[in-house]
């Protein structure tokens, strides 16, 4: 009989429960399945007088029970959070011991040293639910692609905004009804900001980079802007457009530089990341041999995300009987330097309210053109009254022809202090 793998778990909140019920009622299947039983030693939790689904002599609230436990083999960490995680991860691969956590966070931000201390011990860390839920993807980056020079990436690697955009682009709902509602239905945290601002996919995005372009991406790489500012108006102008607004995860790679930005984007409807709709992730890759290809599913849920962490301990189990359960150190190829969000060149689309009077349109163009930025299209819709006495203000919306970052913005700078502009309502980057 081969030996179980004995497994000590951190955390046992929506990832962890389901884990740890599927270890426990699987537990035939999955001993058939991977050719070795599969055991949950100890659990650890925070407050210990919550109820609990599992047998109590299962649960501690102190770490060093299964950290400092001789007979645990691989510690999963879904505790989530910088730390202690970061620490708990560290000291169980000191001890030598193997590794599965679902931490983007910790793996963003650590990745490249906490992979050189699992080498140095002589174990393995594997992260496969850092990403994208329950969907496939960094193996697919570690093995499957490895062949290939991927020079793109763009990916919806947020449910929760990608929820809320949903809501927004289908109902007309604005942003902070929709945010509420995500709240309710619990595809929302209490404090949404590391949602809603892009943090959360600027993680995962360096994450990913990391893997795509064999280069240490750090979260401070990833340029990130969030979806707050979004108004229902734009995702009515978009879809006359022709478009669907999404917050989209974008790495590309391409004249010796690699770019990494997380923000809303217009995408036009016939792409397929279009139509990911709601809580769904998806990862487009585009590499030189492999062409494109599409990743798709859930993203996050007790369920799918307890598929792709007993995957990466299915995975474990294997290669420990093996003897091949050792990292391979990531190979850097640190050919790429990162372009600055300055320097991205991209299409814009804006909207702004200004004076419905003869020769303001002029003196818009006129801000756009000084800094070289071109419009490919206008259009102009519905006439409003603001303010006492009330003046008549028209929406604009421009499409603008490629243009650099740095100069967009001081052009966006000019056009907002002109005096006939009451505001601008928003700029949105265009893909492709
Ligand atoms: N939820 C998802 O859909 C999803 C998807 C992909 C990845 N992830 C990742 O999976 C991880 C876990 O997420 P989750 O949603 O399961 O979190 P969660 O529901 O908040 O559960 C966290 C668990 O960790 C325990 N915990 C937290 N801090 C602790 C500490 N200092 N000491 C001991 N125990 C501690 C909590 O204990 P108590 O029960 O005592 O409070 C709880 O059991 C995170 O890294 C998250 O980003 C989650």
């Amino acid at each position: 009989m081969v030996p179980p793998l004995r497994i000590g778990l951190l955390g046992l909140g929506v990832v962890g429960s389901a884990v740890a019920r599927a270890l426990i009622d699987k537990a035939d299947l999955l001993t058939h399945r991977v050719g070795r039983p599969l055991e949950l030693r100890r659990v650890l939790i925070r407050d210990a007088s919550k109820p609990r689904s599992i047998d109590p002599s299962l649960i501690s609230a102190n770490a060093d029970d299964i950290l400092d436990d001789p007979e645990t083999d691989l510690i999963v960490e879904v505790m989530g959070g910088e730390q202690p995680a970061h620490d708990y991860i560290v000291r169980a691969l000191r001890a030598g011991k193997h590794v599965v956590t679902a931490n983007k966070e910790v793996m963003a931000k650590h990745g490249p040293e906490i992979l050189a201390i699992a080498a140095e011990r002589g174990v393995d860390i594997s992260f496969e639910a850092s990403v994208g839920g329950g969907i496939p993807v960094i193996g697919p980056f570690k093995l499957d692609l490895l062949a290939n020079e991927i020079d793109e990436i763009r990916a919806i690697i947020n449910g929760t905004t990608n929820y809320i955009l949903t809501r927004m682009a289908t109902d007309g709902t604005d942003f902070g009804t929709a945010l509420a509602e995500a709240q309710k239905l619990g595809y929302a945290e209490a404090d949404p900001r590391n949602d809603i601002e892009g943090i959360d996919a600027a993680y995962k995005l360096a994450i990913l980079g990391s893997l795509a372009f064999h280069t240490v991406v750090r979260p401070s790489d990833v340029f990130h802007e969030g979806i707050s500012g979004l108004a229902p108006a734009d995702f009515r102008y978009a879809r006359e457009l022709g478009y669907a607004v999404k917050l989209l995860a974008i790495g590309r790679a391409n004249d010796g530089a690699v770019e990494l930005h997380v923000h809303p984007a217009l995408i036009p409807q016939t792409e397929m990341l279009a139509k990911v709709d709601g809580v769904f992730n998806a990862v487009t890759v585009r590499g030189d041999l492999v062409g494109n290809i599409l990743f798709y599913g859930r993203g996050a849920g007790a369920g799918p995300t307890s598929s792709a962490v007993i995957a990466d301990i299915v995975d474990l189990a294997h290669r420990t009987m093996e003897g091949t359960a050792r990292v391979r150190p990531p190979a850097y190829d640190d050919r790429y330097r990162f372009r600055p969000m300055d320097e991205v060149c991209t299409r814009y689309y804006l909207r702004l309210l200004a004076a419905d009077q003869p020769g303001v349109f002029a003196q818009i163009t006129q801000a756009l053109g000084d800094a070289r930025i071109s419009l490919a299209s206008v259009i102009q819709k519905q006439n409003v009254l603001i303010g006492d006495p009330a003046v008549e203000y028209a929406e604009i919306v421009l499409m603008t022809h490629e243009a650099v970052e740095a100069p967009m913005q001081r052009a966006i700078r000019a056009v907002a202090s002109l005096p006939a502009v009451h505001s601008i309502g928003s700029l949105i980057r265009v893909e492709p």
